[in-house]
C-alpha cells in the first residue's frame, strides 16, 4: 500500500467537474477567456478545499468564488444538476466543439475556429449527406419563385450536378443576373443581398458562411415534412454575375470539372480562351483579346464549332 494519503480532490469533485464544464464552454465556444479562468480559478480553490461543501455561502469564503458561482454551487447541491449547463449541453454548435476539443491537436486551436468552421461543425453530419433530386427539385422551386416574387426581370439556374440531371448532388449552386447589371455598368450589390434577405425571410437560408457583394455562401433548409419531421439542412452558393458573362458563368458552373476542361482544350485548338467569365480570340501571338457577346450557352459552342452539348450529357 502507498504511504501517500489518498487524494482529497474527491470530496467536491461534482462541482469542481461542472465548474470546469463550465469553464471549457466559454473558452472553446463563447471564447470568453476571463470567464474561463474565472471559473478555473474556483474549481481550483475548490478542489483544496479539505471538507465536503455545504453550501454556496461556505464555498464563497474561498478565494476565488463569487456570488454568482456560489449561486451555482447551491443550485447544484440542491438540485444535482445545473440548468445552464443543461442548455450548452443541448446545443449541437458547443457538442461539436467539444467533441473536437477532445481530438489530440484539434483542442488547442479550437478557440480560432472561424464562424465558416463553426457552422461547418454544426452541421457536419448533414453536410456529409448528398441531397436527392427530388429535394433539389423543391428548393429549386422555391428559390426561383422568390427571385421571381422580388422581380420578374431577375434571371436565375441552378447549376452544377443538378442541371447535368444528377440524382443527388453534393449542394446547390445558383447563378443569378438581371439585365441593368453588366460588366460595364456600376456595381449593384443589392442585386443579391436582396434575393438572400427575402431567402432568409422565409426562412429557407438558414445561416450565412459569407455574404459579399457577388457572392452568398449559406446554408438552407426545406420547411418540415407534413409528419414534422425535418430535412437536413444543406448547403448553398449564390453567385450574381453580370448579364454579358451570365451565360459563360453557366457553362462554367455547371460543368462537370472534367467536362470544362475538355471544352477549354477543344476552344484552345480552334484558337480561343474560355474561362468562368468570357470567351475571348486569342490573337497569333497568344495574347487574348476581348470578350466575344454571349447570349445563351449555345453561342460559346458556336465559337469553337463544337456541337451543342445538353447540360445531361456534360458528364465529361
Ligand atoms: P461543385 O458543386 O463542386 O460540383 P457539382 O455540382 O458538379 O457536384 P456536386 O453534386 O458534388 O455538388 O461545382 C459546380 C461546378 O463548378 C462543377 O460541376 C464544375 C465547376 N467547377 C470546376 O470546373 N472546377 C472546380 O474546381 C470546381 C470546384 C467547380
Ligand atoms: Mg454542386
Amino acid at each position: 500500500m502507498s504511504k501517500r494519503k489518498a487524494p482529497q480532490e474527491s470530496l467536491n469533485q461534482g462541482i469542481t467537474d461542472f465548474l470546469m464544464e463550465l469553464a471549457n464552454y466559454e473558452r472553446n465556444v463563447s471564447r470568453a477567456i476571463h470567464k474561463y479562468n474565472a471559473y478555473r480559478k474556483a474549481a481550483s480553490a475548490i478542489s483544496r478545499y479539505p471538507s465536503r461543501i455545504q453550501s454556496g455561502a461556505e464555498a464563497k469564503k474561498l478565494d476565488g468564488v463569487g456570488a454568482k458561482i456560489a449561486e451555482k454551487i447551491d443550485e447544484f447541491l440542491s438540485t444535482g444538476k445545473l440548468r445552464k449547463l443543461e442548455k450548452i449541453r443541448q446545443d449541437d454548435t458547443s457538442a461539436s466543439i467539444n467533441f473536437l476539443t477532445r481530438v489530440t491537436g484539434i483542442g488547442k486551436n479550437e478557440h480560432k475556429l472561424t464562424h465558416h468552421q463553426r457552422i461547418g461543425l454544426k452541421y457536419f453530419e448533414d453536410f456529409e449527406k448528398r441531397i436527392p433530386r427530388e429535394e433539389m427539385l423543391q428548393m429549386q422551386e422555391i428559390v426561383l419563385k422568390e427571385v421571381k416574387n422580388l422581380d420578374p426581370d431577375y434571371i436565375a439556374t441552378v447549376c452544377g450536378s443538378f442541371r447535368r440531371g444528377a440524382e443527388s448532388s453534393g449542394d446547390m449552386d445558383v447563378l443569378l443576373t438581371h439585365p441593368t447589371f453588366t460588366s460595364e455598368s456600376s456595381k449593384q450589390s443589392k442585386l443579391l443581398h436582396k434575393v438572400v434577405e427575402q431567402l432568409e425571410k422565409v426562412h429557407f437560408v438558414t445561416d450565412v458562411l459569407s455574404k459579399g457583394d457577388t457572392k452568398f455562401m449559406g446554408v438552407c433548409q426545406l420547411p418540415n415534412k407534413e409528419d414534422g419531421a425535418s430535412y437536413p439542412h444543406r448547403r448553398i452558393d449564390i453567385r450574381l454575375i453580370p448579364k454579358d458573362q451570365y451565360y459563360c458563368g453557366v457553362l462554367y458552373f455547371t460543368g462537370s470539372d472534367l467536362f470544362n476542361k475538355n471544352m477549354r482544350a477543344h476552344a484552345l485548338e480552334m484558337g480561343f480562351t474560355i474561362n468562368e467569365y468570357t470567351i475571348r480570340p486569342l490573337g497569333v501571338t497568344g495574347v487574348a483579346g476581348e470578350p466575344l457577346p454571349v447570349e445563351c450557352e449555345e453561342d460559346i459552342f458556336d465559337y469553337i464549332q463544337w456541337k451543342y452539348r445538353e447540360p445531361k450529357d456534360r458528364s465529361e
